[in-house]
């Protein structure tokens, strides 16, 4: 037998396991759903792209020292010798989207969201995929410090309508382009002398992409980073401004942020706010979504200089913090009517019935192999279903339908022509 490539999953109408409940259909139309009306209301308009690129275009955007680059990217050659990658993230299609279809002459400014899946070469482990799904905003044309703060406030809002509570929100900035290449010159400054005693990553990253040292998770690393210079200390006065509209909008809305000078993000194209969304409820691979302003990117790619902030959160993760806090779903769609004909001609008339109610908006399905009245009633039994109705022949001769109600274990006849009637829910 073949099986599943590692870290990738399936997501079915029911996962038999008890750790595979996130993996189930509804739970991700119930997400989906929320996260498309969601946006909706704050003005946000959906785009695809397709699920590969050229690779230049994610090693020019996302940065060619970042851990997603260096090693977690699905690169191929095709059979004409073009050199593809799976898309890593959302953003870089984006922007190449909207450079390649010139969109900005549609308006001065384009909100953009996605719900995509998205392709890494990492690690296996809990909440960390080689196939994860995104929900992920771009607003493009918009410097003003509102806009960060309504994508901000857009993603908790998905949360608050979910029921996910207690979420810790990450904020810092990185300042303009000349003040995070000064900070992180700085930076290089101060860790050089001590590099013999970071880590073997830390070491690496040196000079190459320092600030990434800062979210380290190594004991030592820590320690000498508790004595750096903090970026705070190079950002303009214009750019601690933005960062402050942004912070004080948010604690009008009652968001608990916190400011974490260490947080850089994992991709090159961030400048200004950065953040991240925490939950307790997960494990070690705790971020339930993030982004920032990346106000350079779309003009390094070709296009035009528009200031551009976005998000990107997991699905996967969002879902499990779900079931984690216990939260209820709305529950699965029930069938209407399952239908059990006795007999050829009764099964002919229940497949024109079925067809019929269907037109009608009813879920219908029906048994059409010949198996024994019990065994069909038996497995009728054990799905969700509101109404088994059996249909023999002298039914068919009186124009009735024997219906039973699964939830309250009664049966009555009904005539063919009430059965709509009494298939309508309350
Ligand atoms: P990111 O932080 O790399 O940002 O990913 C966003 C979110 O996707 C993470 O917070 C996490 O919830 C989820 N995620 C990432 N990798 C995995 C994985 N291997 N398995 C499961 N979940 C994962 C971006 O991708 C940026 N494009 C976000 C953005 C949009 N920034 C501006 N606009």
């Amino acid at each position: 037998m073949v099986q599943i490539a590692k870290g990738v999953f399936d997501i079915l109408p029911h996962d038999p396991d008890q750790e595979g409940q996130w993996k189930q259909t509804y739970l991700w139309h119930y997400v989906e759903n929320t996260i498309r009306s969601l946006t909706s209301l704050y003005g946000f308009s959906e785009i695809r792209t397709p699920i590969f690129e050229k690779t230049e275009l994610f090693t020019r955007s996302i940065g060619e020292t970042t851990d997603i680059v260096t090693k977690e990217m699905y690169t191929f050659e095709d059979k004409g010798k073009r050199l593809l990658t799976l898309r890593p993230e959302g953003t870089a299609c984006v922007m190449r989207a909207f450079i390649e279809k010139n969109l900005q002459q549609l308006g001065s400014v384009h909100k953009l969201y996605y719900i995509a899946p998205m392709f890494r070469y990492e690690r296996q482990q809990a909440g960390r995929y080689r196939q994860h799904h995104q929900f992920g905003v771009e607003a493009i044309g918009n410097s003003s410090y509102f806009q960060d703060a309504e994508c901000i406030l857009l993603l908790f809002a998905l949360f608050k309508t979910l029921g996910i509570e207690n979420l810790k929100l990450h904020l810092n900035t990185l300042g303009n382009a000349q003040d995070r290449a000064a900070y992180s010159k700085a930076l290089y400054d101060y860790l050089k002398p001590h590099e013999k005693d970071l880590s073997e990553d830390s070491q690496y990253r040196l000079g190459k992409n320092t600030l990434r040292i800062l979210d380290s998770k190594d004991l030592k690393d820590r320690t000498l980073l508790n004595k750096a210079p903090s970026i705070m200390d190079f950002v303009t006065r214009e750019e601690q401004e933005h960062f402050e509209g942004v912070c004080s909008t948010l604690k009008t809305f009652k968001i608990p942020l916190v400011i974490n000078p260490f947080l850089v993000r994992g991709i090159d194209y961030y400048n200004k706010t950065v953040f991240e969304i925490t939950s307790e409820s997960l494990g070690a691979q705790n971020a339930l979504g993030g982004g920032g302003r990346y106000d350079g990117l779309l003009h390094s790619l070709g296009g035009a200089d528009l200031p551009s902030f976005g998000f990107g959160a997991g699905l996967e993760r969002i879902i499990q913090v779900l079931l984690a806090q216990g939260k209820t779903v709305p529950e699965k769609p029930m069938l209407d009517l399952y239908l059990i004909p006795v007999g050829d001609k009764a099964k002919q008339h229940c497949f024109a019935l079925m067809q019929q109610l269907r037109e009608e908006g009813f879920s219908i399905d029906m048994e059409m192999q010949d198996r024994k009245l019990q065994k069909s009633l038996k497995s009728a039994a054990s799905k969700a279903i509101r109404f088994v109705g059996i249909l023999g022949e002298e039914e068919l001769n009186q124009n009735i339908i024997m219906l039973k109600e699964m939830a309250k274990n009664t049966q009555d006849q009904v005539p063919f022509a009430n059965l709509s009637r009494r298939l309508k829910r309350a």
